[in-house]
């Protein structure tokens, strides 16, 4: 079975220095170490700083419980009213949000300071959306389809920026940008998807276009890993979204010649290395009738030929 590992598959930029950072913090830290919510979408990963001693805060309001050690803020970033709540506590505050998701932050500022509209292609419900929504000094709005799009009614004289959440799907937010160019109320278009999404996207399309069956590595909360799901299953019905090695049956696989595999910004690579490792031992039902019909003998292989062995004499 030939097997092709997408080059972009793993951990980005970003996610690997918030994941650093928490080493590094363990490590040197004065006192306990937080995290504003899990540091990726990987339960591995998270369970294993949790068992160094990392303690993952999931409300305001435990937030306000803490009066000592380190607070890092995650890849994702958080609303500004957040990160001046964690400097008001006393304790230090590891700031890990991405460079590209900090830009984003700085466009929102700037154009509600301006006095326009802000549109965000991104989903309500994710975290990073919800941070770059804390720093719009104005109006803000998140739509995640053209249909969405569409359907936005802004008043009379609005002037909007549209902006993308970082992992959003590169072609979703082209129609997105089709619909808001034809708005009155177009302003301006920042396409803010991050080269590595672009980039892990484009190759898992390219991957997906040549093989027989696709294996999606990513944790089940990780929005970026089900895009890539998505455009997978656009090029290649057989594709298979798994967390870990646990949830791969290979049975299928065994009518697969070529299978591809791609995971996740906050895929880890040992995962990574470990489904490979798996898929290059199994065996296509063709290869393993060729290797029954194989035998050898003086130390040649003898092909499609069942040979009596002798007991040596
Ligand atoms: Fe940053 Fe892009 Fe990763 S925005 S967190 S490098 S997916």
């Amino acid at each position: 079975m030939k097997i092709t590992v997408a080059e972009s598959a793993g951990f980005c930029f970003g996610v690997k220095r918030a994941v650093e950072e928490c080493f590094h913090q363990i490590e040197n830290a004065d006192g306990p170490v937080y995290t504003f919510g899990p540091i990726i979408h990987n339960d591995q990963v998270v369970e294993e700083l949790n068992r160094k001693g990392v303690q993952v805060i999931y409300s305001e309001e435990e937030l306000e419980q803490v009066h000592r050690g380190v607070i890092i803020i995650r890849s994702h970033g958080v609303p500004e009213r957040i990160q001046k709540k964690m400097e008001s506590l006393g304790v230090k505050v590891v700031d890990a949000t991405c460079p590209f998701v900090k830009k984003i932050h700085t466009i929102v500022r700037k154009a509600g300071e301006e006095g326009k509209t802000v549109i965000i292609a991104g989903s309500p419900d994710h975290p990073e959306v919800q941070g770059i929504m804390g720093w719009a000094a104005g109006p803000v709005y998140a739509v995640q389809s053209a249909e969405e799009m569409e359907r936005l009614e802004l008043p009379a004289r609005t002037e909007a920026v549209l902006v993308a959440q970082t992992t959003f799907h590169a072609g979703k937010f082209e129609d997105i940008v089709d619909i808001f160019r034809k708005k009155e109320y177009y302003n301006s278009v920042n396409n803010t998807v991050c080269s590595a999404t672009d980039k892990r996207q484009t190759e898992a399309r390219e991957i997906a276009q040549q093989v027989d069956a696709m294996v999606v590595i990513g944790g089940r909360h990780s929005s970026n890993t089900r895009k890539l799901y998505e455009i997978c299953m656009e090029e290649c019905k057989n594709t298979y979204f798994i967390e870990t090695l646990v949830d791969l049956d290979t049975k299928p696989f065994q009518s697969f010649s070529h299978v591809g595999i791609t995971a996740g910004a906050s895929t880890p690579k040992s995962i990574i290395e470990e489904v490979h490792r798996k898929m290059s031992e199994e065996q296509t039902f063709q290869e393993m009738l060729d290797s029954s019909f194989k035998t050898v003998r003086n130390g040649e292989v003898v092909e499609g030929t069942v040979i009596d062995v002798k007991p040596d004499q």
